[in-house]
């Protein structure tokens, strides 16, 4: 039976991750989450099942007694507006711990994130890392130190994830945020006079691709190669919306994704046809 680790558990794509996991009778599989922003009732059903159990702390505090076959390392303070250092170094941290859990010949899979280019247009996994916030900056030095520790590793960079139990209440993530606001009936802010283009993938797809694309030892991006005006997304959810503020942000994003495409991977829903089922 293989030694499973999933950091990050209890959020937003660990939990659908998990799903699929489980389905491996192979896998004994430990959750890790310090339920910063994890909601517990993700996960629950897992609690004390035979091949899963769940840890409540910080990855970089769990007194981890074995060595892991895999891990999964999607812990993390996904903040891109974050101006302060505390989630900075919670990230590097959580990412130094986990390498360290590894078996010599184990798989770390990591969840990296677009905001490691900053503001370049197109982007693949050639482009250089010019991160614009504290957090694309953590996904950077997180990259590092995971090829710097460890022997076998896949780096996901995953675009604007969206789908079913993404959280908007935080105001991070827009289509949580756009669905979120549907369901309470309030009233979104939309920064930057929601001129901003972002590359969007659902969730279920970045799933597929860190399940069954994940041995390839590369680093890989998982977006759609279709950018979307944040405007636009708003006004085609019918969301009651107000201008907000300005926010320091990427104007512009795609990923091109050739070369996970290239393996067989392909995304299967679009983020304008999953907005029209939020109505
Ligand atoms: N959602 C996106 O659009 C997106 C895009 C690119 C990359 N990512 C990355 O994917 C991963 C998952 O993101 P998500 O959208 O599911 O966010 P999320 O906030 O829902 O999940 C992150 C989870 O990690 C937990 N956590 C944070 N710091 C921790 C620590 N030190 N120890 C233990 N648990 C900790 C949180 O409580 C949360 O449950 C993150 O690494 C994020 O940076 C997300």
């Amino acid at each position: 039976m293989k030694k499973v680790l999933i950091s990050g558990s209890a959020g937003f794509i660990a939990s659908h991750l998990l799903e699929e996991l489980v389905k491996n009778k192979d896998y004994r599989i430990d959750m890790v989450d310090d339920l910063s922003t994890g909601n517990k009732d993700n996960v629950k059903k897992y609690f004390g099942g035979e091949r899963t159990r769940f840890y409540q702390c910080k990855i970089q505090d769990f007194p981890s007694f074995e060595d892991y076959d895999i891990i999964y390392h999607l812990a993390a303070k996904a903040n891109t507006r974050a101006t302060g250092l505390v989630e900075f170094e919670d990230n590097i941290m959580a990412t130094e711990a986990v390498t360290k859990m590894l078996k010599p010949n184990g798989h770390l899979i990591f969840s990296s994130s677009c905001a490691v280019y900053g503001n370049q247009a197109i982007v693949d996994e050639n482009s250089p890392y010019c991160p614009i916030s504290y957090y694309g900056c953590s996904k950077q030095v997180n990259e590092l130190t995971i090829k710097t520790n460890c022997k076998n590793y896949s780096i996901f960079r995953f675009a604007n994830v969206f789908g079913e139990r993404q959280d908007g209440s935080t105001e991070m993530g827009l289509i949580g945020v756009i669905d979120y606001n549907i369901k309470n009936k309030t009233t979104m802010a939309v920064y930057n006079k929601g001129e901003n283009r972002r590359d969007y993938i659902y969730v279920k797809d970045v799933v597929n691709a860190l399940v069954n694309f994940a041995y390839y030892k590369e680093v890989m991006q998982v977006g759609s190669f279709v950018t979307n005006n944040t405007l636009d997304l708003v006004k085609l959810s019918g969301v009651d919306w107000v201008f907000g503020a300005y926010n320091t942000e990427v104007d512009s994003i795609e990923l091109d994704n050739t070369k996970l495409k290239s393996k067989g991977w392909k995304p299967t829903l679009t983020v304008t046809d999953y907005i029209k089922r939020l109505k």
